[in-house]
């Protein structure tokens, strides 16, 4: 737990398919309510990182994130996303069905699927893979919900996981004491 790092950069090299099945499903084993399993893949890989990366940067224009740039500074500024969508073997789209709306069902859910993926980011670098979970408001963007085949009336996105062998891990920058996050509650 404590030594996992957030990986930017990944070797060339995929993971073999049935290793990814098999760190999948020990993440299953995270806690969910009335056993739902409720996590759903997609998984970009080869040549559909790049559409999935422009799928996202679209996204990202229209939530204005690249409106400083001239014509000229946004194309390359889609080139440089497109060199990071294909320098990460596999991109994993987490994703779940939805059962009430964004009422409370679904945040059950959506906390297990959180749980599921920190398990699968756990399992993955104790075989020495490399995990970035990115969450961004793209994630409920309508239109790029629609892009990718889903349906924003029925599929809540959790978050996008690039997945690869790390070239360069980051150093580690700690964590605050815990102890200023409990508090003991022992009388009335
Ligand atoms: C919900 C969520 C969203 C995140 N979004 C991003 C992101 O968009 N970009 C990024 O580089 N890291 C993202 N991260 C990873 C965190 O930045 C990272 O966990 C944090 O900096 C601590 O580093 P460590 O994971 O190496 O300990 C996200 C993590 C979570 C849980």
């Amino acid at each position: 737990m404590r030594g996992r790092r957030t990986i930017l950069d990944y070797k060339e090299e995929k993971i073999d398919r049935d290793l990814l099945t098999e760190l999948f499903d020990h993440a299953a084993y995270a806690p969910n309510h009335h056993l739902k399993e409720p996590w759903r893949i997609k998984i970009f890989e080869d040549v559909a990182r790049s559409g999935f990366g422009e799928k996202i940067v679209d996204s990202y224009i229209r939530y204005g994130y690249l409106s400083a740039l001239s014509d000229e500074k946004l194309k390359k500024a889609r080139q440089k996303y497109n060199q990071f969508f294909n320098s990460v073997p596999h991109h994993a789209l987490f994703y779940m069905d939805k059962e009430d709306d964004g009422g409370y069902l679904d945040d059950e859910n959506y906390a297990a699927v959180c749980a599921f993926i920190q398990n699968f980011q756990l399992v993955a670098w104790s075989k020495g893979i490399g995990t970035m979970w990115t969450a961004k408001p793209t994630l409920l963007d309508e239109e790029f919900i629609r892009d990718i085949g889903l349906s924003p009336s029925e599929h809540r996105l959790i978050a996008v996981v690039q997945i690869g062998y790390p070239n360069k891990i980051p150093r580690n920058r700690g964590r605050t004491p815990i102890r200023n996050s409990i508090e003991w509650i022992q009388t009335e």
